[in-house]
């Protein structure tokens, strides 16, 4: 796989810096409408659309948390990746799952933002996915196995929200699905996905303070014990029949 020049890189960020530092001489003569905003780059990556409102999951997630979180966090990533992707376009073609099981065969110069981007994407594709308005419970087999492997209901978002807690700094708490359907409460930093150690997130909750400091500031406890109200645990039953089929993706 080629990969993306440190002089692409270093030049873009260059050509931004004498952007923002050029004389404003035009702006006396400008109408006073917004400058518009520059177009994100255009690729083989896109966020998916939310499949609700920004402020269907409220009271527990803002509506503005929401829009910043999908269009402007999420979209950074996405935009990264497709700047990344011009010059390595097997990035583009590629099935998610298998670049981050194989970060190693990247190379040295893409491998961290491509950790960093890629994961990002996924586990965020992932969380939109797995919320909807209305929560709801677990049942069936996803229930069965949360009793069988994580000690019920309770005890199960007892321990996942203590684990999220707990994770210094930015980062996840996923339950992880094994082929077999076991299932086990694990946490990432970053944007690590448990798809990089084989594994995959039949489901996960994002600690990044971006993802809840509108609302709840440093209160994360609180937005972890909140966020239950959002999980689509209909939607978590699909994944759960996946990742046992084999053909769950991110
Ligand atoms: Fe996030």
């Amino acid at each position: 796989m080629p990969s993306l020049s440190r002089r692409h890189f270093f030049g873009a960020a260059a050509g931004m810096a004498a952007i923002a530092a050029a004389p404003r001489l035009a702006f006396a003569q400008a109408p006073a409408a917004a400058p518009a905003a520059a177009p994100a780059p255009a690729g083989p990556f896109a966020v998916p659309p939310l499949a609700y409102p920004f402020n269907a999951l409220e009271p527990h997630i803002d509506a503005k948390t929401m829009e910043i979180h999908h269009d402007k966090h999420h979209g950074a990533y996405v935009a990264n990746l497709n700047t990344i992707a011009k010059a390595n376009p097997q990035l583009g073609t590629s099935a998610i799952p298998d670049v981050l099981g194989n970060l190693n065969a990247l190379n040295d110069d893409i491998k961290f933002a491509v950790r960093n981007n890629l994961g990002g994407h996924a586990n965020h594709t992932m969380f939109w996915e797995i919320m909807a308005p209305g929560g709801g419970k677990p049942e069936g087999e996803v229930l069965a196995a949360i009793d069988k492997d994580l000690g019920g209901l309770e005890k199960f978002q007892t321990d996942f929200n203590a684990a999220g807690g707990r994770q210094f700094g930015s980062g996840w708490v996923f339950v992880t699905v094994a082929k077999d359907g076991k299932l086990a409460i694990e946490t990432r930093p970053n944007q690590d996905n448990p798809i990089m150690d084989g594994k995959r997130a039949l489901l996960g909750n994002d600690v990044w303070e971006h993802a809840y400091y509108l609302n709840y500031q440093n209160r994360r406890a609180d937005y972890l014990k909140a966020w239950w109200n959002t999980v689509n645990w209909s939607k978590v039953a699909e994944r759960y029949a996946a990742a046992k089929a084999g053909t769950l993706g991110v």
